[in-house]
């Protein structure tokens, strides 16, 4: 199972005040210290915690995998084209919302997304859809020929008892039918290391990303022992 350490709320902290702590590139390198596979960060339209400066010099110094997490825009078409990440993660983008809120439309937006299906087939970067587990989505990511779709796990997240059971359940179907149609399976959106066990145990999930969580109890444990912490968490869930 791959982990990648989406670093987002590093500078969430850091534009809080205007500082020039804690550092992206900094806490980037002590993930990849812990045993992270991969560095995830979402560059916004409002750059509320990414900025282009931090983008670049994450391009510069994460030695693992860089998954650069973007919206379908011509912006975003040229910031990967300039950044060149070894992955780029398509998500839907609202300004007014307070984080990825829901998967990518895929099935509306096949235009927006073909450019990057190609500009990925040029520059040899892999493509991710982030989407819900639904099989219309799913059909319409294989049909555009990226690798990879990434389930969103917001709603497993949120639900408790047998509406969680639901949608894990979801999950897993959705996992099974993407896995089916030749792509590969990541997942994530408020995983913590109390909830990630059941999805670590999907067995298409090949890769998780995880934030909020991580960066959470980096405070109290550090970001190295949070990572193994998580990574101990992935290993029971898989294991079952
Ligand atoms: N995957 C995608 C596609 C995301 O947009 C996000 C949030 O930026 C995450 C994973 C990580 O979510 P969280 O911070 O809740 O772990």
């Amino acid at each position: 199972m791959r982990l990648h350490i989406n670093i987002d709320h590093v500078c969430t902290l850091r534009n809080a005040r205007g500082a020039r702590y804690p550092d992206p590139v900094f806490a980037a390198q002590q993930c990849e210290l812990a045993g992270a596979d991969g560095i995830t960060l979402h560059l916004r339209e409002d750059r509320r915690h990414i900025r282009d400066a931090d983008a670049e010099a994450l391009r510069a110094s994460i030695t693992t995998v860089m998954n650069l997490e973007l919206a379908a825009t011509d912006e975003m078409l040229a910031m990967a084209r300039r950044l060149r990440p070894d992955v780029i993660t398509l998500v839907p983008e609202r300004r007014e919302e307070r984080t990825t809120e829901g998967g990518l439309d895929v099935v509306k937006t096949e235009a927006a997304i073909l450019p990057f299906v190609e500009l990925g087939r040029e520059l040899s970067m892999s493509v991710s859809l982030f989407i819900a587990p639904e099989l219309a989505q799913i059909e319409a990511a294989a049909r555009l020929g990226v690798a990879q779709v990434e389930l969103h796990t917001g709603e497993y997240c949120e639900r408790r008892g047998a509406a969680r059971a639901e949608e894990l359940e979801r999950l897993r179907r959705g996992a099974e039918a993407a896995h089916a149609r030749g792509l590969q399976v990541a997942a994530g959106h408020g995983l913590t290391r109390h909830n990630v066990g059941p999805v670590a145990a999907i067995a298409q999930v090949e890769e998780l990303n995880i934030g909020h969580s991580v960066i959470a109890d980096a405070l109290f444990m550090g970001l190295g022992p949070a990572v193994h912490a998580l990574r101990e968490a992935i290993a029971r869930g898989r294991e079952g």
